[in-house]
């Protein structure tokens, strides 16, 4: 009885989970949320300038690759790194230094918006 309780529960949280296609499951906690929230944050504070940084629509600057997407090709701990030393590629990006938390809170909301599976 106890078990099929927890059963339905389970599929109640199933049924209700993000898009399917998320890396991240149904298992993320209330913290890891909150801190993809602080990602978001500060993707739109300090990148939404020039890239896409939601679920959809193109960046403002064409050349700027949209984020939901960037962890196809970049994966997320080189990413990681690039983005505590600052990122230093011959583009016309802004230079960045950020602090760890801050690094994890962007990674992290990334992966939660990634349309394929983050490598
Ligand atoms: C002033 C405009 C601008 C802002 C602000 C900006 N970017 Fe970019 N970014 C670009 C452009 C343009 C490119 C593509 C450059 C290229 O392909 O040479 C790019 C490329 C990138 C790449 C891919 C680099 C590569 O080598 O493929 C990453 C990762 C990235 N940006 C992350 C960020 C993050 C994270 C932020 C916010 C903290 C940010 N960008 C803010 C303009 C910007």
């Amino acid at each position: 009885m106890r078990f099929m309780l927890l059963a339905g529960v389970a599929l109640v949280l199933a049924g209700c989970a993000a898009p399917a296609d998320a890396p991240v499951g149904v298992s993320v906690g209330a913290e890891l949320d909150a801190l993809a929230a602080d990602g978001r944050s500060i993707a739109e504070a300090e990148c939404a300038a020039c890239h896409a940084v939601g679920e959809y629509g193109e960046s403002p600057n064409p050349n700027a690759p949209v984020f939901r997407t960037l962890l196809s090709r970049y994966s997320a701990g080189v990413l990681e790194q690039e983005l505590i030393e600052g990122i230093r590629v011959s583009h016309p990006m802004p230079e960045f230094q950020f602090n760890p938390q801050g690094t994890d809170a962007l990674i992290q909301y990334l992966q939660s918006i990634q349309q394929t599976p983050a490598q």
